[in-house]
């Protein structure tokens, strides 16, 4: 079993241990050192994702009654978007907890339970709080989350179902952040935040199975990005195919910020090499809104190396996109997400080739009010139904 920590910077190696992997010298997380998986190690009929690719896990053993059948979500082409065929989307909305977090938190779980911890924790703001709430809850442990002062209503309720220790922290996110690998190390919570390195090896799954779903590797893999731990684990599972001879070259990554806190996209568009914290505007998508994003300076290193794309999308953009995908595909999510569909309508003039674009949360899950996108809606008595349908069912059937 792979219990090796790598930091793609300087090649730093060093035993996994939870609350401890960012790399000393680079300050920038480490992930488990890549390796190569031979094809036949896959196994064809299994009920989880962690079961099927276990092979490429740094697990001992997978215990499928702590899956709650997340991952080998659906991947569609796309009919409104580009040319027939060309692009595709993967719904990681169709997660358990409706969002990538699963896949992620999946992992933790099991890991946790291996080396007899008896709590995980997180940091957050919406999803992952509740990805790691219901992992927790069905592998029986502990979960103590700290969410930010202001976290909406809805984010805190769809962490609370399931009974965590639930404290809202007033101050600086990114020092939240930190502090929590300190007091998870004195009380004994594994932290698993955006970027660890367990979480990064449920989100290269995705990977796997888009290789596996496709029949090959796309050109073109879009993604949200905030802490950059979606993106990174994506970026390794491309990288381990690559590695075992599955596909010849690793996607362009085109990883979509949000416009007024898009520190990364900033820092590669003026060819930094570090990430530069900045003091982020007012946007709806809070969950790409990192100000200060922890594997920033990485993104930025695979980026130049993969000849990536990192933009940023305003929220009319976002906006603009989401409605796209719910009117004319019969899809309906979060605005961070819908930004992937508004990166590639940004950059599709330059393109040809085989895009997927990565749907990472349900609309659900950031419903604003008032929303905007409530047209067509009307209320009425029984009797007076067939008149108001008389009148705006011509115009209803416009799209
Ligand atoms: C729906 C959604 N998309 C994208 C992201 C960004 O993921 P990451 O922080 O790993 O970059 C998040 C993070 O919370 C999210 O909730
Ligand atoms: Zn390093």
């Amino acid at each position: 079993m792979n219990n090796t920590l790598q930091c793609p910077l300087c090649g730093r190696e060093d035993f996994f241990r939870p609350n401890d992997f960012f790399c000393p010298a680079c300050q920038q997380p480490m992930w488990f050192k890549p390796c190569s998986v031979p094809p036949q190690e896959f196994k064809e009929r299994t009920s989880s994702s962690l079961e099927k690719f276990s092979a490429c896990l740094p697990l001992r053993t997978v215990r499928p009654e702590f899956s709650l059948g997340e991952g080998q979500t659906p991947l569609i082409p796309l009919n409104s978007v580009g040319a027939p065929g060309k692009v595709w989307a993967k719904l990681e909305s169709a997660n358990p907890s409706l969002s990538f977090k699963d896949r992620g938190s999946a992992v933790v779980v099991q890991k946790a339970v291996e080396l007899g911890w008896p709590a995980i924790g997180t940091v957050s703001t919406g999803n992952m709080a509740s990805s790691t709430a219901a992992y927790a809850a069905r592998a029986g442990l502990s979960c103590l989350l700290l969410v930010k002062k202001g976290t909406s209503p809805g984010a805190l309720v769809s962490a609370a179902v399931f009974r965590p220790l639930l404290i809202e922290v007033e101050g600086d996110y990114g020092q939240l952040f930190r502090k929590s690998y300190e007091l998870g190390r004195s009380l004994k919570v594994y932290f698993a935040n955006s970027v660890d390195p367990l979480r990064l090896e449920g989100y290269k799954l995705a990977a796997l199975e888009i290789r596996e779903q496709l029949g090959q590797a796309p050109d073109y893999v879009y993604v949200p990005v905030s802490s950059g731990g979606h993106f990174l684990g994506l970026y390794k599972g491309f990288m381990e195919l690559k590695m075992s001879g599955y596909i010849d070259k690793i996607p362009v990554m085109v990883g979509v910020q949000a416009a007024s806190c898009a520190p990364i996209a900033r820092a590669f568009e003026q060819g930094l090499e570090k990430v530069i914290k900045i003091n982020p505007g007012e946007t709806l998508a809070h969950s790409i809104a990192n100000p200060d994003p922890p594997a920033g300076d990485l993104i930025l290193k695979l980026a130049r190396e993969n000849q990536a794309h990192l933009l940023a999308i305003s929220d009319q953009e976002m906006l603009a996109a989401q409605s796209q995908l719910a009117r004319q595909e019969g899809l309906f999510v979060q605005p961070e997400s819908a930004a992937v569909l508004a990166a590639f309508h940004q950059l599709q003039t330059n393109f040809s080739g085989l895009s997927v674009l990565i749907l990472t949360g349900q609309g659900l899950k950031a419903v604003y009010q008032p929303s905007p996108d409530l047209r067509n809606f009307y209320q009425a008595r029984v009797e007076e139904l067939p008149a108001l349908l008389n009148t705006v069912l011509p115009q209803t059937t416009e799209k």
